[in-house]
């Protein structure tokens, strides 16, 4: 058994505060991921989302506090979708996530493709196995990274973005696989834009260069944690069965002076 395998926290983040060498960009974090956990972590532009996956992957050191990652991550970056515009098959991104798993003398062989080719069927993507990957669409595209994040034996995923631009079926499938994913154990970062999405998530991280709240939705969001969380870029409209919608204003969009 591998310490992966123990049913404890998967990771935890306390006084946690991060910069770039210059000014501190994100501080006072504090939270732990569980198996099981579908954690929404929401701010705007510049909040601090991707930093903080940054400092988990180990890529950004912190400037204070403490942070423990006990499980294998898995990542799915904001930035991939463009880097991984050459040619190569979806089995070829996943076969990716055996790389970090293997000696560096070893190239993939035959139980890596079948590992490989094992994630897509996951995902739901065992059909387009050989297809090119840049011409797979944005939710088939996201869906093969998790793949990738799977073959790794990953127990905590982050995944950065996952949902932005993808269509409404694409972003459905996305949430069901999330869901399954969760049920199995696994510990789930998902940054995102869309505040209504999270509501239905087990917990949400609210960052806005500091951490504004961490905790269940339907406590943690209320008003005030929501304006705090996006300064001047919400709009909030009251009404309706579950009492307000939030929507997240594009960060162009300012009529206050
Ligand atoms: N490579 C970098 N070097 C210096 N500052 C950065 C770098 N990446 C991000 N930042 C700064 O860190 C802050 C948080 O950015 P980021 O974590 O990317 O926010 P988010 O993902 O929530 O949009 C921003 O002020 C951003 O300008
Ligand atoms: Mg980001």
């Amino acid at each position: 058994m591998t310490a992966d395998a123990s049913n404890g926290v998967l990771a935890e983040a306390s006084g946690l505060s991060a910069s770039y060498g210059g000014p501190v960009v994100l501080e006072d974090v504090a939270f732990q991921v569980e198996p099981g956990m579908r954690i929404g972590v929401l701010g705007p532009n510049g909040g601090g989302k991707s930093t903080l996956f940054r400092v988990l992957l180990g890529e950004l050191p912190l400037s204070r506090g403490e942070v423990a990652v006990k499980a294998r991550c898995g990542v799915v970056p904001q930035t991939e979708r463009s880097r991984l515009d050459y040619p190569v098959s979806a089995l070829d991104v996943a076969l990716m996530g055996t790389l970090s798993r293997l000696p560096w003398w070893k190239r993939p062989g035959r139980d890596e493709r079948r590992r490989a080719l094992e994630a897509l069927e996951v995902v739901g993507l065992g059909e387009l196995a050989n297809d090119q990957f840049g011409e797979l669409s944005g939710g088939q595209r996201q869906r093969v990274l998790v793949a990738r994040a799977l073959v790794q034996d990953a127990r905590l995923l982050l995944l950065d973005e996952p949902f932005s631009g993808l269509d409404k079926q694409s972003a459905a499938r996305l949430s069901s696989l999330l869901r399954d994913l969760a049920t199995e154990g696994r510990g789930i970062l998902i940054s995102t834009h869309d505040i209504e999405q999270a509501r239905r998530w087990d917990l949400v991280l609210c960052l806005n260069r500091r951490q504004i709240a961490f905790g269940k939705p339907a406590e943690t969001l209320t008003r005030a944690v929501i304006e705090a969380t996006y300064g001047g870029e919400i709009v909030v409209v009251e009404g309706g069965d579950s009492g307000s919608v939030t929507a997240v204003l594009p960060p162009h969009h300012h009529e206050e002076s």
